[in-house]
């Protein structure tokens, strides 16, 4: 079985999202196999963004990630990873099709409400990171 992280971002937990976006994964057929809530430090926030160090929206997204409390989730399934992708929608609100869920939920860049691991070695890595 294929594993995934999946974080719900500040902006997420802020706005009341957490079981509705929780109930997105769990209709599929997924399984929530770890969950916690994290006040993320710096520290953790540019460990796990460290492939964007350099890019002009780094600190913007650094701050974002750090600005309130993240639900961290390990998610366990057949082809987790690219479900999960499937179910959060494009990156940008504005390419996110309706019925994911930036699509239904986005309206705002960078503020995307959800991250997953896109690949088996970032999930792997980012699992250590947040559920050491
Ligand atoms: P995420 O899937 O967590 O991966 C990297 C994050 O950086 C992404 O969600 C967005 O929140 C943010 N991001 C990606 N591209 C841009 C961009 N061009 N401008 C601002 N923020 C971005």
């Amino acid at each position: 079985m294929e594993k995934t992280l999946v974080l719900i971002k500040p902006d997420g937990v802020e706005r009341g999202l957490i079981g509705e976006i929780i109930k997105r994964y769990e209709m599929k057929g997924l399984k929530i196999k770890a969950i916690k809530s994290v006040f993320p430090t710096r520290e953790l926030a540019e460990k796990h963004y460290e492939e964007h160090k350099g890019k002009e929206f780094f600190e913007e997204l650094i701050k974002y990630l750090t600005s309130g409390m993240v639900i961290a989730m390990i998610i366990e399934g057949e082809n987790a990873i690219k479900c999960v992708r499937n179910i959060n929608g494009e990156t940008k609100y504005q390419d996110a099709l309706p019925g994911t869920i930036r699509g239904d939920f986005a309206y705002k860049d960078t503020y995307n409400l959800v991250h997953a691991s896109d690949c088996k070695d970032s999930a792997e890595r980012e699992i250590k990171l947040w559920f050491e």
